[in-house]
């Protein structure tokens, strides 16, 4: 079995944060997201694995590297345009030739893994295997609609009225039958070649496309809360460790400090994590709050927040929920004249608490 995982797309979900940056890089306790996917595959026993990539390849390419790092074989798949996920099934197929595949978006977080799913695929057999999750917004993904036994009969991509809420997540395992299908669909009204399309033309044809229901599902719906939500989540599971320098502090809970970090006289209440590099000083960090590597934080609070790389807070207080992104700076204003000063990128968003 091979692994066919997507890294195109803009991202225009997750701005401003992706605007500078690819989406399926956005971290997630401090790892980017795709990571937590290539994990997944390798640890279901999967070496070979295709990443399509898009106009942000350069960037993933250095995340990812030959795969190595993940005890994967990667070989990259160059998509020239966003034309749909069965598009990149159809680009990939001289890759996978005649070999069983998963394939996993790579903005998706499947909490669990997908062991299970690949076992249960091994086992029966079908010609395609999907996951389900109930979602609160069906209309923003593809949904799925069962009959009473629970057999999936009918899939559509982001319907206005959905007719379930159970939404297809994003890792998929199909047999070679997938590629004549795909070969034979039209672009869809926003001129995509539909992976929905792709496994109601296998429904259609007869062909067994089995679905079991998980719990524990992310995706890059634009939703700052749910990113947050699935850092916490992440960071429930933390596996404390103090390699940085620590001085005059306290740490309570399960906290990580990255190698070549510094926290002096500071507070933190874990689950956190602060990455290499980062130097928190006179400040509080509260529970699940991930700052990357190479932050400054000096003389403020944060907590349920995420800070990305080289961002820097000074006496600043108190900031919750919140994402910060790469080199942002966040100081207080002076105190003459009385006023808020924004350099706020594209899509940004605030809240002002005075
Ligand atoms: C794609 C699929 C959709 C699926 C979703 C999961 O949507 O088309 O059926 O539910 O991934 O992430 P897109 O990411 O293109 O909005």
């Amino acid at each position: 079995m091979k692994a066919l995982v997507l890294a195109g797309g803009s991202g225009s979900r997750l701005r401003p944060i992706t605007h500078t940056s690819a989406k399926q890089l956005v971290p997630v306790a401090n790892k980017p997201v795709l990571f937590y996917g290539l994990e997944a595959i390798a640890a279901a026993g999967i070496t070979e694995t295709g990443i399509i990539v898009g106009e942000t390849a350069a960037e993933i390419e250095d995340a990812v590297g030959d795969g190595s790092a993940f005890g994967l074989r990667v070989t990259y798949l160059r998509q020239e345009a966003p034309l749909g996920l069965a598009h990149a099934v159809l680009i990939a197929r001289g890759y996978l030739g005649g070999d069983d595949f998963v394939m996993y978006l790579g903005d998706n977080f499947v909490v669990g893994g997908i062991d299970g799913l690949i076992e249960r695929f091994r086992q029966e057999r079908p010609a395609a295997q999907v996951m389900l999750t109930k979602v609160a917004d069906p209309s923003a993904f593809g949904v799925a609609e069962l009959d009473a036994s629970g057999r999936l009969i009918r899939l559509e991509e982001k319907p206005a009225r959905p007719r379930s809420d159970l939404a297809l997540v994003g890792v998929y395992l199909f047999s070679p039958a997938v590629h004549d299908v795909v070969a034979a669909l039209k672009p869809s009204a926003r001129g995509e070649l539909e992976i929905t399309d792709a496994l109601q033309g296998l429904i259609d044809a007869g062909l067994p496309v089995g679905a079991e229901l998980v719990s524990g599902y992310w995706k890059d719906t634009g939703n700052v809360t749910d990113m947050l939500e699935v850092n916490r989540l992440v960071l429930e599971s933390l596996r404390p460790a103090v390699e940085g320098t620590v001085l005059d502090s306290e740490l309570i809970g399960r906290v990580s400090i990255a190698p070549g970090a510094r926290v002096t006289g500071s507070r933190i209440v874990g689950p956190a994590v602060i990455g290499p590099g980062t130097v928190v000083e006179n400040s509080y960090v509260g529970p699940f709050t991930s700052i990357d590597r190479d932050c400054t934080l000096a003389d403020c609070e944060i907590e349920y927040s995420i800070v990305l790389r080289g961002a820097s807070l000074r006496g600043v207080r108190r900031v919750e929920a919140s994402l910060i992104g790469r080199h942002a700076e966040v100081t207080p204003a002076p105190r003459v004249p009385s006023a808020h000063r924004l350099v706020l990128g594209d899509h940004s968003r605030v809240q002002i608490s005075s």
